[in-house]
């Protein structure tokens, strides 16, 4: 009898947990990352413009610097010496939850090259 509580304690843990928050992240962020339509100059697994491919950009950048690619496009292109036309807009009128989420997206994009 007063085992029954454990089964409902371990949905609670479950449902909190970090993991759980973040793939709801990173299923959100490819939602964005649609709606956006960044597969116009970019490309994940073979789909969109293959020019920009993103499929191990987790593992080449951190968050912060994806961050900043999101939200400060010049500055980044002039940092990394981008050539690319058309340069990378800049996607300020975004939510805070849909910027992380689209970071979140782009972090889980591991891809061995
Ligand atoms: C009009 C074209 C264009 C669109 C649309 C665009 N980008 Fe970019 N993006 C670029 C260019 C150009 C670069 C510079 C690096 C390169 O040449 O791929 C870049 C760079 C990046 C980088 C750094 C890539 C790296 O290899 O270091 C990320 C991450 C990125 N974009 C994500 C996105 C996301 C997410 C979206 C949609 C919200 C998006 N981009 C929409 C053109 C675009």
């Amino acid at each position: 009898m007063h085992h029954s509580w454990i089964p409902l304690l371990l949905v609670l843990a479950l449902s909190g947990s970090a993991g759980a928050q973040g793939r709801a992240n990173v299923a959100r962020g490819a939602e964005v990352y649609a709606e956006q339509k960044c597969a116009a100059c970019h490309s994940i697994d073979g789909q969109g413009n293959r020019n920009g491919p993103l499929d191990d950009v987790g593992r080449r950048l951190t968050a912060e610097e994806i961050r900043l690619w999101l939200t400060d496009p010049r500055a980044m292109t002039e940092k990394t010496k981008a050539t690319r036309m058309p340069p990378m807009p800049a996607y300020t009128n975004l939510s805070k939850e849909d910027l992380e989420a689209l970071v979140a997206y782009m972090q889980s994009l591991q891809k061995d090259s």
